[in-house]
């Protein structure tokens, strides 16, 4: 059911780990399937150099979170914007309909982390809102 690309994704995730002294850090979870996915970036003038993950999550939500970490290095915030779940997913050749809510959660983490990046330089970024309170 998976495809070839999130296969591999999943049992080679790139990108896991922290990013001590990151200069965003976003986490966020669904609170229907318990899943949780924290994104860190490194950022350097507006430019995003590394970016690291940590999924507790299903096979998808690892895929995501790990192809949502090398898309975004090497990027600007303000491309970072551009990835979308729909990005996530076209760059791992899809995903099965029961798992698409899976690349919102890397879609939301990566936003979150750009959020907090923000909020820590006061910095407006055109297109990105503040993310939605985590339940408790
Ligand atoms: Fe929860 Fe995939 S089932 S993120």
């Amino acid at each position: 059911m998976y495809s070839d690309k999130v296969m591999d994704h999943i049992e080679n995730p790139r990108n896991v780990g922290e990013i001590a002294d990151a200069a965003g850090v976003g986490t966020v979870g669904n609170a229907k399937c318990g899943d949780i996915m924290r994104i860190y970036l490194d950022i350097r003038d507006g430019v995003i150099m590394d970016a690291k993950f940590k999924t507790f999550g299903c096979g998808a939500a690892i895929a995501t979170s790990s192809i949502a970490t090398e898309m975004v290095i090497g990027k600007t915030v303000q491309e970072a914007l551009s990835i979308t779940n729909r990005a996530v997913m076209e760059a791992l050749d899809g995903l099965p309909p029961v798992k698409i809510h899976c690349s919102c959660l890397a879609e939301e983490a990566l936003r979150a982390a750009l959020w907090d990046y923000a909020q820590r330089n006061g910095l407006v970024i055109e297109g990105l809102e503040a993310p939605k309170a985590e339940e408790e």
